[in-house]
């Protein structure tokens, strides 16, 4: 399905009431009428292939990147069960209200977004998006965020009996201030926040990686040592837009991090060396997924499974649509299928 329609961040902070009113309108039209659509939606088709991370079954190797997953749109589109997994919107212990506005701007293949993390606080959380996720059968990675060590702890000790099945520490947003990316590229302070984290909870711990730092493979080896069970990359790169009429930065936080697919292939190329230096630690590969071949190179460099963010951001459906592909594709990739059902993973040279 092609949505003629802009890049359009979830959040609806650039949105009109109108323009969210059109879009869910317009999608809503789309869905009753595009075969396409009806057949990536349905609800009783069985996955062939699922993959394992850290002891997790996800049904399938393909799950929703955080912050681009929107419950109460997409569920009520599709069948949430059937992604490999959801990864949730950072949470905070409060309430944050993220950055000022304008917080996202175009790009030729891609967007740049300073959303700054809003999200309604981990009680919130708690009781409301997590239960109805659970509720729908999801499989839930829940994404955390802090501003210091002992923002990340509060929020873990809250999840450590909560239902979520694996925890995605995020250690690597470059639109806050404090802890995020700060954390992320210094494998001494990600050292000191894994052992205050760690004794919090047996949930499986993935570490989101930065791509915004010159060895990628230090802070990785930083977070497999102390108790990383899983590894996601990549967030976002450092970028920005300016608007050529005013002189002025578009985004009001001056930048922003740029996702879509001009990340592709540098998101690949992180991949594939960490995988090199780290051959066992679970792996999920991010950026620029918007084809089921992004999603199936992502796993011949060496990942488990993946995430596709910016893509749902155009097409809500787009992960579905390329876990079912990527289903199709693996009946005939059955050493590779093997792989990732084992919790393997290709062996490129
Ligand atoms: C609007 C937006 C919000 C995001 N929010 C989060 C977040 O809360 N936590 C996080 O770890 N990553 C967040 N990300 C990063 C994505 O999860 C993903 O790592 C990144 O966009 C690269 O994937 P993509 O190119 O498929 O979008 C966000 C990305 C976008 C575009």
């Amino acid at each position: 399905m092609d949505l003629p329609l802009p890049l359009i961040i979830w959040d609806g902070s650039n949105m009109t009431d109108q323009d969210m009113s059109n879009r869910h309108g317009y999608v809503q039209d789309v869905a009753e009428e595009d075969d396409n659509f009806a057949s990536a939606t349905d609800r009783a088709y069985s996955f062939r292939h699922p993959t394992v991370l850290a002891g997790v079954v996800w049904k399938n190797p393909v799950g929703t990147a955080s912050g681009t997953f929107n419950l109460d749109a997409c569920g009520r589109f599709y069948d949430v069960s059937q992604l490999g997994s959801v990864s949730t919107k950072g949470v905070s212990p409060v309430p944050w209200e993220g950055n000022p506005v304008p917080r996202s701007a175009e790009s030729a293949a891609g967007t740049v977004n300073a959303v700054g993390l809003q999200n309604p606080g981990v009680d919130v959380y708690l009781n409301d998006e997590l239960p109805r996720l659970k509720h729908l059968g999801a499989t839930v990675v829940t994404n955390v965020a802090g501003h210091s060590d002992e923002d990340y702890c509060q929020v873990v000790e809250k999840l450590a009996d909560s239902p979520a099945d694996m925890l995605e520490i995020n250690v690597s947003c470059p639109n806050v201030s404090s802890g995020g990316m700060a954390v992320g590229s210094d494998p001494h302070a990600l050292e000191r926040l894994m052992k205050k984290l760690r004794p919090l909870t047996d949930k499986p711990m993935i570490i989101k990686l930065t791509p915004n730092i010159t060895d990628m493979t230090e802070v990785a080896r930083a977070a497999e040592a102390n108790g990383a069970d899983a590894l996601s990359m990549i967030n976002t790169f450092v970028g920005m837009r300016i608007n050529t009429q005013t002189g002025k930065p578009i985004i009001a936080n001056i930048t922003g991090g740029v996702s879509g697919p001009a990340i592709h292939p540098m998101a690949l190329a992180f991949v594939y060396r960490v995988r090199q230096a780290l051959p066992k630690i679970p792996i999920i590969g991010i950026g620029g997924i918007a084809t089921v071949d992004d999603a199936l190179e992502f796993l011949y460099a060496g990942a488990n499974a993946v995430e596709v963010g910016s893509a749902a951001l155009i097409d809500p459906t787009a992960p579905l649509h390329i876990a079912r592909q990527l289903d199709q594709e693996l009946d005939s990739r059955p050493e590779l299928a093997e792989l990732l059902k084992k919790g393997q993973t290709w062996p490129l040279e």
